[in-house]
């Protein structure tokens, strides 16, 4: 690439970049550059995929829950509305499907290092359920010694019995989404339980001290002043629990709230700017603390809280999908299980894995996945890059870019090594962006499927593109 064709992905100098680096923020999806398999060849690729037992690195399983008691307003998660009757019969298919695939050599050959239980909202399920969904891939993955499983919920429905039911069955980590502690906040957006409610059942689960206690908070959210923010960061640190994740609120398009805001319903809507302040405002917050900043929107403050799941999913780890809306990779394939509960109904009951869409990684996304997972963790290598873009000069490419980062503050260049600042963090997609841009646009990308790790389009993970 050109010296000008660096210009776009340039800073702002002389701004706060935290606030004002760039114009807008890019999406960096994680199924971007993948090629599409035609429908008419999944089937049979899994098939082949499912009886390889090659491996290529760690392993990860995910299985997800699309149940919610309610959608909240902010929130593009949600699929189904939860009844007793369909969770029931849900769990039961999970658990066909899982067990069909327990003996294949793929899901044999290499140890599973993280499970995660995602949603929608999986702590909807009954104690039971919960107990038997957790049994059963205990029982069906080769889980490595100390594997991480976490399950996610919310507070509500999720209760005492339910709480001893994950924990009896083996989940050794819960995340839960408290979005805000302000009672009138988390009202609005259909968050039944008030600040107190919120705050005993956090404490609650610390106090249990038998699992790993790690909360999502929101900022940007209406009504979510600055002063209600550091409220939340005040309520969050004093309750202590292991891990921390901190969120811009993403207006997604098909939301209420993204709905409202387009009828002029969400006047204090945060600005970029906006969200900027709030996140090095919780960073800062955080850092003052003592905690640690395992990635861009991930805090610990135990080493009980190790984020295993999260992390590797940004290096591209290949991952066993389940459940309706889940999504996976394994041998360079990324796959979606079919979101639609009918579909994934009918296609578990006649023995068939319902996959609704494929798509196959070209000879890049090694490259792609180093840099996505180190500025992740807010530290790139760039001269262990060259080995991946074998005849490219990376370093020379890229310089010209890192030295503007640099002086626009957002990185501090450390030998080969480019280090994040909080600005550099705050606007993480938009440098993973320009390296896309940089280092694939103009090499050579065959359509040749490869058996490396990718990231799985994993439906969780769109969220971090806020
Ligand atoms: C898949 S959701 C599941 C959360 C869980 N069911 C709950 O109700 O708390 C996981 C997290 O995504 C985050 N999230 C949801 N909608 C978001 C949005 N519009 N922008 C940014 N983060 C969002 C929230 O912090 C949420 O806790
Ligand atoms: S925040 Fe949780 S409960 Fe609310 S709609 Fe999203 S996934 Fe469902």
């Amino acid at each position: 690439m050109t010296a000008e064709g660096l210009v776009p992905h340039y800073a702002r100098v002389g701004a706060d970049p935290v606030r004002d680096a760039f114009a807008a923020r890019r999406a960096v999806m994680p199924w971007r550059s993948r090629r599409p398999l035609p429908a008419g060849e999944v089937e049979a690729t899994w098939a082949r995929l499912l009886a390889d037992r090659r491996a290529a690195g760690p392993r990860l399983a995910y299985v997800h829950v699309p149940f919610c008691a309610n959608h909240c307003l902010f929130c593009g998660f949600y699929r189904n509305a939860y009844t007793p009757q369909a969770a029931t019969a849900y769990t039961d298919l999970v658990i066909a499907e899982i067990e069909r695939e327990a003996d294949a050599p793929a899901v044999a050959a290499q140890p599973v290092e993280a499970v995660y239980l995602g949603g929608g909202t999986p702590s909807a399920l009954s104690a039971a359920e919960l107990s038997r969904l957790v049994a059963a891939i205990r029982r069906s993955l080769p889980l490595a010694p100390g594997c991480e499983i976490t399950i996610e919920g919310r507070i509500i429905h999720f209760d005492a019995e339910k709480v001893d039911a994950c924990l009896e069955a083996g989940a050794n980590r819960i995340s839960i989404g408290v979005q805000s502690f302000d009672t009138a906040v988390r009202r609005r957006q259909g968050r039944r339980a008030g600040k107190e409610e919120a705050i005993a059942f956090i404490e609650a689960l610390r106090d249990r001290d038998r699992a790993a206690v790690v909360i999502d908070l929101l900022f940007g959210l209406p009504g979510q002043t600055e002063a209600v923010w550091r409220e939340d960061l005040a309520i969050a640190a004093d309750i202590a629990p292991d891990g921390v994740d901190l969120y811009g609120l993403n207006l997604i398009p098909g939301t209420p709230l993204h709905r409202a805001a387009a009828a002029g319903k969400f006047p204090d809507a945060p600005t970029l700017a906006d969200l900027g302040g709030m996140y090095r405002a919780g960073s800062d917050f955080l850092a003052g603390r003592g905690w640690r900043q395992i990635s861009n929107s991930h805090w610990g403050r135990t080493p009980r809280e190790r984020n295993v799941y999260n992390l590797r999913i940004k290096e591209g780890a290949e991952c066993l999908a389940y459940g309706s809306g889940g999504g996976g990779l394994i041998g360079g394939h990324s796959y979606a299980v079919a979101p639609d509960l009918q579909t994934y109904a009918d296609g578990v009951r006649a023995g068939r894995k319902p996959i609704e869409g494929m798509r196959v990684s070209d000879t890049l996304q090694p490259l792609r996945n180093a840099v996505t997972a180190g500025i992740e963790v807010g530290a790139l290598d760039v001269g262990a890059l060259a080995a991946l873009a074998p005849g490219a000069d990376v370093a020379g490419a890229l310089a010209p870019l890192l030295r503007q980062w640099q002086s626009a503050g957002l990185v501090a260049l450390d030998g080969d090594v480019v280090r994040l600042t909080t600005a550099g963090r705050f606007w993480y997609s938009n440098l993973v962006f320009a390296f896309d841009a940089i280092l694939c646009a103009g090499a050579a990308a065959p359509d040749a499927p490869r058996a490396r790790p990718d990231l799985p389009s994993d439906p969780r993970k769109t969220r971090e593109l806020s």
